[in-house]
C-alpha cells in the first residue's frame, strides 16, 4: 500500500507528511517481514511520535482556518490515534520489542491511515477550494 492521488487534500505540505508515514510504513513492514525489528522498532516509534506531534497540529489548524466541517471529527481521532501509540510506546519501554505487538501496531497504522485520510483528511479538499484561510 502507498499514497495514492485519490488521498490529495488540496494541500501540499499534509500529503508529503502522509507520503512519508506511508513510506516509513512500508520500509518497517519490509523489515518485520524479514524477521527484524529488535533494532529498528524504537525508531519507528520515534517517528510514528513525532508525525503525529507535527502532523496531527498542523492539519487541524488548516482544517479550522478552512472551516473543514469534520474539523472535531478529525480531531478526536487524531486524539484516538495518538493515545493508541502513546500506549505502545509505554508498553516497549517496559517490555522491548515484540513481534507480534510490532506487527499489531504496524497493521493498525496502515489500516488507520487509509480510513481516516478516506473519509476525513480529504474533506480538505473541498474546504480549502469554498473557503479561503481565516486571518
Ligand atoms: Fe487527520
Ligand atoms: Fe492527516
Amino acid at each position: 500500500m502507498g499514497w495514492k492521488e485519490e488521498f490529495a487534500t488540496g494541500i501540499d505540505e499534509i500529503d508529503q507528511q502522509h507520503r512519508l508515514l506511508f513510506d516509513h510504513a512500508e520500509v518497517f513492514r519490509d523489515v518485520l517481514e524479514n524477521g527484524g525489528g529488535t533494532f529498528s522498532y524504537k525508531s519507528f516509534l520515534d517517528f510514528l511520535s513525532a508525525f503525529i506531534e507535527i502532523h496531527f497540529g498542523y492539519e487541524e489548524e488548516c482544517m479550522h482556518a478552512h472551516r473543514c466541517p469534520c474539523a472535531t471529527e478529525n480531531k478526536k481521532e487524531h486524539a484516538i490515534f495518538s493515545r493508541h501509540v502513546a500506549n505502545e510506546v509505554a508498553r516497549y519501554e517496559q517490555e522491548g520489542f515484540d513481534t507480534a505487538k510490532a506487527f499489531a501496531l504496524l497493521t493498525r497504522v496502515e489500516t488507520w491511515l487509509e480510513d481516516h485520510i478516506g473519509r476525513i483528511d480529504t474533506q480538505l479538499r473541498a474546504c480549502v477550494r469554498q473557503q479561503p484561510p481565516e486571518n
